[in-house]
């Protein structure tokens, strides 16, 4: 371990190395990077264990395991924890490593801001999930916290209002440094045509949060006010106007998902030209590619509330501006397919989540179409089908490419190799466990069960207990995971400088400067 480490800068340290104040003062992106995803997994675990909790629930009809107000309450928080929590700070953690590498800056434009915004993860998340412990227990109102139910919800509520608060602060500091470190960092001589396509995502991500972060703010503290201070916003009696809360919650949460998946697109960029032995292919029309899909989801906020009665002409513009998004989304994944075409293709473990990412990540985009019809969406609204439907997006979009990113990266983060063997066992069973557990979704959705319910109809039984078996499996499949993230740090084999084989240099298609503290021998610089 030590022999390892005795070629690298000190500024490359893992987790047990140093006491814990170095990690509370640190300014270094590596040490935040590498904190933000320690955060991220153990918040997965979390989120995970709620959701575990969940299909235990639903193995069978009837109540067995938990109350009914406790399952929302599970049902809620696992979204919240999953989407605020673990999700964004992975993507945040993977900004950290890679952007300052990949345009050879020093480091984040911020670095004291840098930590600021990792530290406050934690408090919000401890405030977030306390809320179980208050009288009447967390919010049960869904991660969405429509309105009026909201409204009337105990103090778990505000605590949740508060932790929103903090982690919006947090995101918004870490969008402001991006954007900075990308627009003003970069390395004498890169354009930013000349960038990896991750940072562009990031770029497009980080002006999606600080677009859509306040407007997430303001909504929770108008929440706020009308639970409080006698406001009306969301008040019908009191000239408010509950749909406005949707309208609200949704211009902030469907830009949400894209940024959640946007970087996930950056690290594809990345994994699959390497195992490919081919640059990325058409790199000017993902970059229009990935601005399109940040402005258009701007403008398809409502597809998500086709039930409450909108005019006919909204419906309309809404479902149209949702099927728009398809073509930028097929643009880069046609552009993924041609960098794979006659390339020399090998399937190590980054490539095959990345080749994985591309198959799920299109059932989830393909039934997102169907979903952004009007007469089909009317018919699915609050089934199984959504839940189905966006988990194929989130999970496939975000967890997949987090996974293979990370394989991709950690011999670069920590100098080690992976256990290779480990990590195809990890792909497969979680691709298998994955479709076990969401694919029953859609079949119960189309056959009319409702989500957010701790009980069910008895026909749904067979289908509900396939997904909870799947369900189990995928949990327990991410042991090995977190298994072979440690073995790798603690003992993994030295990396080599040619970590994956013939692939030397496409990584870094820039005329960078290589930075120092990466592989021992100096990248190509073409
Ligand atoms: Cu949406």
């Amino acid at each position: 371990m030590q022999v390892a480490l005795d070629n690298v800068p000190a500024v490359v340290q893992l987790p047990h190395q140093g006491g814990i104040l170095r990690w509370i003062r640190t300014t270094n992106h590596k040490d935040i990077g590498t904190l933000y995803l320690f955060f991220s997994m153990s918040m997965l675990l979390v989120g995970g264990l709620m959701a575990l909790t969940i299909r235990a629930e639903l193995f069978q009809p009837g109540l067995q395991i938990v109350r009914p107000e406790f399952f929302n309450q599970l049902t809620t928080m696992h979204g919240l924890v999953m989407v605020f929590a673990s999700i964004m700070p992975a993507f945040v953690g993977f900004a950290n490593w890679q952007l300052p590498l990949m345009l050879g800056a020093p480091d984040m434009a911020f670095p004291r801001l840098n930590n600021l915004s990792f530290w406050l993860l934690p408090f919000a998340a401890v405030l977030l999930v306390a809320s179980f412990f208050v009288p009447g227990g967390a919010t049960a109102a869904g991660w969405t916290l429509y309105a009026p139910l909201s409204v009337q919800m105990g103090p778990g509520m505000d605590m949740a209002i508060f932790a929103i608060h903090i982690l919006g602060i947090s995101s918004i500091i870490g969008a402001l440094n991006i954007i900075v470190t990308i627009l003003n960092m970069r390395a004498p001589g890169m354009t930013l045509f000349k960038m990896p396509m991750f940072a562009w995502t990031w770029l497009v991500t980080a002006f999606l949060l600080l677009t859509v972060m306040p407007v997430l703010a303001g909504t929770v503290t108008m929440l706020l006010f009308d639970r409080h201070f006698g406001s009306h916003f969301f008040d019908a009696a009191g000239g408010g106007d509950p749909v406005l809360f949707q309208h609200l919650f949704w211009f902030f949460g469907h830009p949400e998902v894209y940024i959640l998946i946007l970087p996930a697109f950056g690290i594809v960029s990345a994994i699959i030209p390497t195992f490919s032995r081919k640059p990325l292919f058409g790199l000017r029309s993902m970059v229009p590619a990935t601005c399109m899909i940040g402005i258009l989801g701007g403008s398809v906020w409502a597809h998500h509330m086709f039930t409450v009665g909108m005019p006919v002409g909204a419906q309309l513009f809404f479902m149209y501006t949702t099927l728009l998004i398809a073509v930028p989304t097929g643009v880069k994944v046609f552009n993924w397919l041609a960098t794979m075409w006659q390339g020399s293709l090998t399937f190590e473990t980054p490539m095959l989540f990345a080749i994985g990412f591309l198959f799920v990540f299109t059932i989830g985009g393909l039934t997102g179409v169907m979903l952004a019809m009007v007469p089909v969406d009317v018919q699915l609204h609050q089934t199984y089908y959504i839940v189905a439907h966006f988990h194929y997006t989130m999970v496939a979009g975000t967890l997949f490419a987090l996974f293979g990113g990370t394989y991709y990266w950690l011999p670069k983060w920590t100098g080690h190799m992976y256990d290779e063997k480990l990590g195809q066992w990890h792909f497969w069973l979680t691709l298998i466990f994955f479709n076990l557990t969401f694919v029953p979704m859609f079949f119960l959705g189309l056959a009319g069960m409702p989500r957010r319910i701790p009980d069910y109809a008895l026909q749904f039984t067979n289908l509900n207990s396939l997904a909870s078996i799947g369900a189990f499996g995928f949990g327990l499949t991410q042991l090995l995971f977190a298994y072979n993230v440690i073995k790798c740090i603690r003992s993994g084999e030295r990396a080599t400088a040619q970590v994956w084989e013939g692939a030397k240099g496409l990584e870094w298609t820039v005329p960078s400067p290589a930075p120092h503290h990466t592989f021992s021998t100096p990248p190509v610089v073409e």
